[in-house]
């Protein structure tokens, strides 16, 4: 009996040792009281006491790969009720959070160590949670800090709205309110394109429910989804999900964040899969539907039924967009035999439509210059001749003249149309994005303070890249420069070269003829960047395929 205690000790033990590695996938959940859980709350009339029945269903049982942030600010393992200590002027019951959490690692085995962020407060309306409000505060706060063990944002999970259907000034100021509050939450979480699934109401505490599920069910913002709670089993309250409509509910987000991810990076052909347990089919997963249809005929009838298979990002400055042939604010015309179009390489033009590449590439992105020959058709030219399985080549243009690596820096405006135009590429065409070829760093080299800074500017704008894109290890060949708008080159030449992250490679432009202006490449220069970018995929890359 003894040796029987001591086993089941060690046991609990090791188990305890091996759970003790970081989150590495980080959940929000938030919103008011069916997010915080009220499954199992019973309402003794006769007292006015409010009790949890201690029922937790096998599906909400705890497990060493799940953890949640304490209001304390630690990870715990994650138990029922999860947000006892958040919305402690309660009494919480069984909520969505530990039966998502469980179908995730039931379904994807490998996805690692899962961190819950409760941070649902029952009773509260949208207003409650602008910024500026303990509410936004408290949530921004706790998921840096649940960040900082070094895991990725994966979702916040949104479930609200109950309180906002008593009168109709607030219904109908619902849809202005919660898009702000999304928006403003992903910019300060530094997270733009952060997948947000939201729930439509099953019940409310006023008279305006429709207003405001139609609110839920119609927001077309990037990667916000909904799955519907409408015909879920209430308390008696008819207020609050029972338990068991909580673990429906749970399971649903899990197969909505799982099998049609709202990261778009991934979706293209996942989307399409209808999750089996969803509830009911709402008009929003209808028109969704119908939208990843078109972008994905659409761009096939363009392109005579192609679309390209690999997606380069094409990113940087004046030199990447291209100044070959460029003289006193006109380009000559002369396109050299390297980069003749070719119906297998297509580009994402201005208007997000892929259409056939041709010089200058850039030419409706850095709108304000006069653009000419830039590398990226001699680079697409060259790799197409040296790959055989490189069928159709798509090229993302998006360098834009004279800008600062500062002004590339996550949550600014070009880094987010950036983040947005690759994810695009992916969505419309199915196709993988192969890497991310950089040049850039020429204005940098004016200010010696900025050029000292370059290499973990870059450095920081790579990392970013990669996890915003969730291309954890998404190749990157960036170009020392052959020359600046300022004295401090070798500096910035130092930092590019110096820069030691995995699968970042560096290619030496100096040398390279320049133009009278002494900045930009001549076309014969740009074909030769062009073919250098492509020795260096081919060598050092292709093999990734
Ligand atoms: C419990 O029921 C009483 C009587 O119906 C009601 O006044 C009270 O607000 C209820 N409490 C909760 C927490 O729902
Ligand atoms: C709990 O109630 C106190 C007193 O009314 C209030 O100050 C506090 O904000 C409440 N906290 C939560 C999380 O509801
Ligand atoms: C939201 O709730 C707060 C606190 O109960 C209240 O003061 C405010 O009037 C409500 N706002 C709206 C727009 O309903
Ligand atoms: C073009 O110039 C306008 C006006 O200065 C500016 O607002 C816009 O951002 C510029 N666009 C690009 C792509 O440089
Ligand atoms: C392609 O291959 C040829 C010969 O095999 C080589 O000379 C050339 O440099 C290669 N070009 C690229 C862009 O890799």
């Amino acid at each position: 009996m003894l040796s029987f205690f001591l086993l089941a000790l060690i046991a609990q033990a090791t188990r305890f040792v091996a759970s003790q590695q970081l989150p590495t996938n980080i959940f929000i959940l938030a919103g008011q009281s069916n997010m915080a859980g009220r499954g199992g709350v019973i309402n003794d009339t006769k007292t006015g006491k409010t009790t949890w029945d201690g029922i937790v269903p096998p599906q909400c049982q705890p497990n060493p790969s799940i953890f949640r942030l304490s209001a304390d600010l630690i990870w715990v393992p994650a138990h029922e009720p999860l947000h006892a200590d958040i919305d402690y002027n309660k009494t919480n019951g069984v909520g969505p959070g530990m039966a998502f959490a469980n179908a995730i690692l039931t379904e994807d085995p490998t996805i690692g160590v899962l961190g819950l962020v409760p941070c649902a407060i029952g009773g509260t309306n949208i207003s409650q949670w602008a910024k500026g409000g303990f509410l936004y505060e408290q949530l921004v706060r706790r998921t840096q800090v649940a960040l900082r063990s070094g895991g990725a944002l994966r979702a916040m999970l949104w479930y609200q709205g109950e309180s906002d259907t008593i009168n109709r000034e607030d219904a109908d100021s619902y849809k202005s309110r919660l898009e702000k509050f999304f928006l403003e939450l992903r910019s300060d979480l530094q997270y733009p394109l952060l997948p947000i699934i939201q729930v439509a109401l099953a019940s409310a505490e006023g008279p305006f429910t429709e207003t405001i599920r139609e609110t839920q069910l119609g927001i077309k913002l990037a990667n916000v989804k909904c799955v519907d709670a409408k015909g879920l089993p209430l308390e008696p309250d008819r207020l609050h999900l029972t338990t068991p409509a909580q673990v429906q509910l749970g399971q649903t987000l899990a197969n909505a964040f799982l099998h049609s991810p709202p990261n778009a990076i991934r979706t293209s052909s996942d989307s399409l899969s209808i999750p089996q347990k969803s509830m009911s089919i709402s008009l929003s997963k209808l028109l969704w539907f119908l939208h990843v249809l078109l972008l994905i005929i659409l761009p096939h009838s363009l392109a005579n039924s192609q679309s390209p298979n690999d997606i380069f990002i094409l990113a940087g400055q004046s030199n990447m967009a291209g100044r070959g042939g460029v003289d006193n604010g006109k380009w000559n015309g002369y396109i050299p035999p390297q980069c003749k179009s070719n119906p297998s390489i297509l580009r994402l033009s201005g208007e997000l439509k892929w259409e056939e590449a041709s010089e200058p590439l850039q030419a409706d992105i850095d709108l304000n210059k006069t653009c000419g020959i830039g590398p990226g058709m001699a680079f697409a030219n060259g790799i197409k001749a040296n790959d055989s399985r490189i069928r159709v080549v798509g090229l993302v243009p998006y360098a834009i003249g004279g800008t600062k690596i500062s002004e590339w820096a996550r949550g600014t405006r070009l880094y987010q149309e950036l983040v947005r135009r690759a994810a695009v590429s992916v969505s419309s065409s199915g196709g993988t994005i192969r890497a991310l070829l950089w040049y850039q760093g020429e204005s940098d080299t004016v200010l010696e303070a900025d050029a000292v800074a370059y290499k973990q500017k870059m450095e920081t704008l790579i990392v970013s890249l990669r996890s915003d894109l969730n291309i954890p290890s998404l190749p990157v060949i960036q170009v020392a420069l052959a020359s600046g708008e300022g004295k401090y080159v070798e500096i910035v030449r130092r930092g590019q070269q110096a820069i030691t992250l995995p699968n970042v490679k560096c290619i030496d432009a100096k040398g390279l003829h320049l133009k009278t202006d002494n900045l930009h490449l001549t076309t014969t220069s740009e074909v030769g960047l062009g073919l250098k970018f492509a020795n260096a995929y081919i060598s050092s890359f292709a093999h990734f395929r």
